[in-house]
């Protein structure tokens, strides 16, 4: 049911403004400073947790746009409306605010305008510029956004480096006035990053402060627009944007009329409120696509970890040194560790087929793998010319008969501009072919030379690619893009994104902490759906290679847990066939998990600590649960009460092992069975490191 209510107040000279959430927990005020400034603050529940704060930019080549400003109409409206998410962790999404538009124009010489528009939900804040179209301001460039976030104390953050290029860090955790990014920052693991100051981070950055608030700071509909990055002073907790530049210094180009994204401010006495929050997706768009019918979630295996472990290569020889344009790729030496052959793509489409997954990712089917990484070279892949041992026509054929859909991937190695020009031959070659989804890839530094990954014209890219891959039903799965910001909603083809830090650095760096994945949903997640290829049962690589010392932070049942605390419609079982064929029983709850929802509860959440989630499977009366924690063990009693009261369910359980441990033990594991209804409770033991998966499947 849609209910929209509308109602517009216009007010003339008016100075200062205030405005209510639906539920008058958030107030936020809005006025002109003295020397006619934009300022606003924030209240929840009656306690400040935004000190006025200044609004504006620096335009490069005129005046910068920052005071001298005088208010000339004000409008305020509300929404009440309810919309139905193509793929999700809900049906149904309520967009409920009030908002307050403020028109400004400057009282003297150019009497340029712009348009602040605030939205208060019941859980926080965002809002937006706007600039009008008018005769005095068409063309113009940002040079600096001088929004400023001025925070009430000393509050715990949990932070990833500012960065242009990347955001695979692990986080850290201090206080505002020890902020010290550079500790996140592990040189020569991640290619490119910058070194930034110490007290720049990314956002979305979380807090808490010592009067128990959660605050997160992010943005949303992030179009035509650089992302946000946050200079914190740690003297007196001001914070200030800073936006991704070009190599000419400048943050963005816009013309008349024009908005920027929504900045979002999040705000509760209750972590739990902020992971279900739908803020960021409310501020984004509708879907542009009309028939959203062949948008499918996909749980997938893939040609993939073999790769990272080592046991199989991207390459078909190890020449090096190739050229797209002069060789001969069937001259080439095989170099017998080459995974995407014909007769192993169709030995993980006989798995697949056999236990239920919908697609099979193959990476290195396309020739340039021999070369790719690190050169900055301009034309290395061309998306459409195969190996010659991987047969596309035969494995279209095979997977067809099988039931499965093989996912193409399209490593750019950062040539963006080499995958501009070629983009419409790759989209119809996965047409012609039977290809209805991609995995993209940006590793390296961008081409166009001295374009970053996070500034204004990638950001453009990574929206062009959604809508050109729209436009040949193609559903998208970027790696090293922009982290997400709601977009989905708007292009709802645009399954996940990596944009973190992924299982894959278990498998060959220092890996992520076992706190990692507690922190995610506080940050990474709250823009969307990421593909962090859960489902490792072999966590130890010394498995692969005697004396290895990688592995992945956490338990095998955490693992498992993962597919409920971690939400994706594209979501991976990363780990090997062979693997998962010796933990057939575990590997049931990969089977069984769906990766598209009708409903989520979260139970219990605390940022760098623990997180437990009920999800209820799209169509369908059967909940899954999962809990994680850190690095330390955890009991915890769940109440069932999110179950049918009418219904008995066979719950069965993946816990932790007693002696189970992420570092000592990791594959230690249980699995229990038992009958529970809407009444029961179950108490859950995770080991350091660890988690529980649970199936309630109806009776
Ligand atoms: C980095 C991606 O995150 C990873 O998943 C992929 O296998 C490699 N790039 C190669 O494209
Ligand atoms: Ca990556």
């Amino acid at each position: 049911m849609k209910k929209i209510l509308l109602l517009i107040f216009v007010t003339q000279f008016m100075v200062g403004q205030t405005i209510n959430s639906p539920n008058n927990k958030h107030v936020l005020s809005f006025w002109l400073s003295d020397e006619g400034t934009p300022t606003y603050d924030l209240k929840f529940a009656k306690t400040s947790v935004i000190l006025p704060s200044k609004m504006g930019f620096k335009l490069k080549d005129q005046p910068s746009f920052e005071k001298g400003f005088t208010i000339v109409k004000v409008e305020s409206s509300k929404v009440n409306e309810t919309w139905k998410p193509v793929l999700g962790e809900v049906s149904e999404i309520r967009n409920n605010y009030s908002e307050l538009k403020i028109y400004l124009s400057e009282k003297k010489e150019k009497e340029r305008k712009i348009i602040l528009t605030f939205r208060l939900f019941d859980e926080g804040v965002g809002f937006r510029y706007e600039f009008p179209e008018q005769d005095n301001l068409k063309h113009f460039v940002v040079s600096d956004e001088l929004t400023e976030f001025n925070l009430t104390g000393d509050h715990k953050a949990y932070y990833i480096p500012g960065d242009f290029d990347t955001n695979e860090y692990s986080h850290t955790t201090s206080n505002l006035s020890e902020v010290n990014a550079l500790v996140g920052r592990r040189t020569g693991e991640i290619f490119p990053n910058w070194n930034l100051a110490e007290n720049i981070v990314q956002t979305p950055v979380m807090m808490k402060t010592k009067n128990g608030l959660y605050v997160n700071i992010f943005e949303a509909a992030l179009i035509n627009y650089p992302a946000l990055n946050l200079e914190i002073n740690k003297k007196n907790f001001s914070t200030k944007a800073i936006l991704v530049p070009d190599a000419e210094g400048n943050k963005a180009y816009l013309q008349t009329p024009a908005k920027t994204p929504w900045r979002t401010i999040l705000v509760s006495d209750d972590a739990r409120e902020l992971l279900s929050s739908k803020m960021i997706l409310n501020l984004n768009e509708p879907s542009k696509i009309e028939n959203t019918s062949w948008i499918k979630p996909m749980k997938y295996i893939g040609i993939w970890w073999g790769m990272h472990v080592g046991t199989m290569s991207w390459n078909y020889s190890d020449v090096g040194n190739v050229s797209l344009k002069t060789t001969d790729w069937k001259s080439l030496k095989p170099n017998g560790k080459h995974g995407a052959t014909t007769e192993n793509t169709k030995r993980y489409i006989d798995f697949a087929a056999k236990h239920g997954f919908d697609g099979v990712l193959v990476e290195g089917w396309n020739v340039g793998w021999e070369d790719w990484f690190g050169k900055w070279k301009e034309d290395v892949f061309d998306f459409v010319t195969p190996y010659p041992d991987f047969d596309v026509k035969e494995l279209q054929k095979y997977a067809k008969e099988k039931g499965v859909e093989i996912i193409m991937h399209h490593e750019t190695s950062a040539s963006v501009s080499n995958y501009e020009r070629r983009i419409d031959a790759a989209f119809k070659f996965m047409n012609e072919n039977g290809y209805n989804a991609v995995k993209t890839g940006y590793v390296g530094r961008i081409i166009p030379r001295g374009e970053y990954h996070d500034g204004q014209w990638m950001v453009n890219h990574y929206v062009r690619v959604a809508e050109k891959a729209a436009e040949h039903k193609i559903m998208i799965n970027p790696h090293e893009p922009v982290r997400p910001t709601g977009l989905h909603r708007t292009y709802p083809n645009w399954l996940a994104n990596e944009a973190a830090r992924g299982n894959e650095f278990n498998a060959w760096s220092e890996g992520n902490p076992p706190e990692h994945e507690t922190i995610l949903p506080f940050t990474r997640f709250l823009g969307g759906p990421m593909d962090y290829t859960p489902g490792i049962f072999e966590i130890k690589m010394d498995f692969y290679e005697k004396g290895r010392t990688n592995q992945v932070h956490t338990t095998l049942a955490k693992q498992l847990a993962l597919y409920v605390t971690i939400y994706s419609p594209f979501q991976m079982a990363a780990d090997l066939p062979e693997n998962y064929n010796r933990y057939l029983d575990a590997f049931q709850f990969i089977k069984d998990v769906p990766v598209d929802w009708d409903d989520t509860k979260i139970l219990e959440a605390e940022p760098g600590d623990f997180i437990t989630i009920a999800r209820k499977g799209k169509n369908s009366e059967n909940w899954f649960l999962g809990s994680i924690t850190d690095e330390n063990k955890r009991e915890t009693t769940i109440a069932l009460n999110f179950l049918d009261v009418d219904k008995k369910y066979k719950a069965t359980i993946y816990k932790d092992g007693a002696d189970a441990d992420w570092e000592k033990n990791p594959k230690s594991y249980l699995i229990e069975e038992k009958t529970v209804s809407s009444k029961d409770k179950l108490k859950l033991k995770l080991a350091p490191g660890g988690g529980v998966a649970i199936s309630f499947i109806v009776n």
